[in-house]
């Protein structure tokens, strides 16, 4: 599904509009500067004002709105301005992450598990409960989000965070399987990798691929992204 110089793939989501949340890591940058390339429409959704305005400057045409998505009551009015102020959304790119861990199964400690429940967890149910039956009434609806290679190989310095990243997944495949049910034509993906740093364009390339390919051959798959062996 990655993208190649010079070929059509990536044109199918042209016009679509696709909703970043947790848009101004370089990973976000990436997907929101490869979805605006390939013609999409694109929300940017972070926490940071001054981040958000200088996405803006570098991506005419974006929009930018500021939320905390681990508060559902605010997600929900993000949802309702998103939607009066562009439509319906036809994808939702979930990034919102971060890491806690280290010390062993004695090191996991419950503050860090709340920073991981919060930002890993919560603001993936938030986004997706809030802007599900957008996904579901579009065309071509994707939800994807960004797991870690620990999911599979759980370590005890790492228990918090991929325990964290096995729920994400779970809720995501839940998401995935009430698409499947409706027999609508969205997807929901999990990308897994094991650090981001230097995959960005590779995530960019394969979230604007989402929408060149059907979706019941991509819907509730997880897709390992790896650097190019050399
Ligand atoms: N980095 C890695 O090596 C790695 C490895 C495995 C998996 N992943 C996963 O890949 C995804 C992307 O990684 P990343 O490093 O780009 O993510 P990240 O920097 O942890 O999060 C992306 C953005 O989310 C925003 N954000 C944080 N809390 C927010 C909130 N409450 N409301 C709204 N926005 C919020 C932050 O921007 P503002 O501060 O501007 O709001 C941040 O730039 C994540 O799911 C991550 O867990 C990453």
């Amino acid at each position: 599904m990655t993208d190649t110089p010079g070929s059509d793939v990536g044109r199918a989501v042209a016009g679509r509009t696709v909703l970043i949340a947790g848009a101004t890591s370089a990973a976000g940058r990436a997907v929101a500067t490869a979805l605006t390339d390939a013609g999409a429409r694109v929300i940017a959704v972070g926490s940071n004002d001054v981040r958000l305005q200088g996405m803006r400057r570098d991506l005419p045409g974006l929009l930018t709105y500021r939320s905390d998505l681990g508060d559902f009551a605010a997600v929900t009015s993000l949802a309702d301005a998103v939607r009066a102020d562009a439509g319906p959304i036809d994808g939702l790119i979930h990034l919102v992450g971060g890491w806690r861990g280290g010390g062993g199964l004695a090191g996991q400690n419950d503050e860090d598990w709340d920073f991981l429940h919060g930002h890993v967890v919560a603001t993936l149910r938030n986004t997706t409960r809030a802007f599900n039956d957008d996904l579901l009434a579009s065309p071509a609806g994707r939800l994807a989000i960004v797991s870690s290679v620990s999911v599979d190989k759980p370590a005890p310095g790492g228990a918090n965070y991929a325990a964290a990243k096995a729920a994400a997944e779970t809720w995501t495949r839940a998401v995935g399987q009430g698409f499947a049910k409706a027999g609508t034509d969205a997807a929901a993906v999990i990308f897994v990798v094991r650090a981001l740093d230097g995959l960005e364009a590779t995530l960019a390339a394969e979230v604007v691929g989402l929408w060149d390919v059907p979706a019941a051959s991509v819907n509730n798959t997880r897709i390992l992204l790896a650097p190019p062996t050399s």
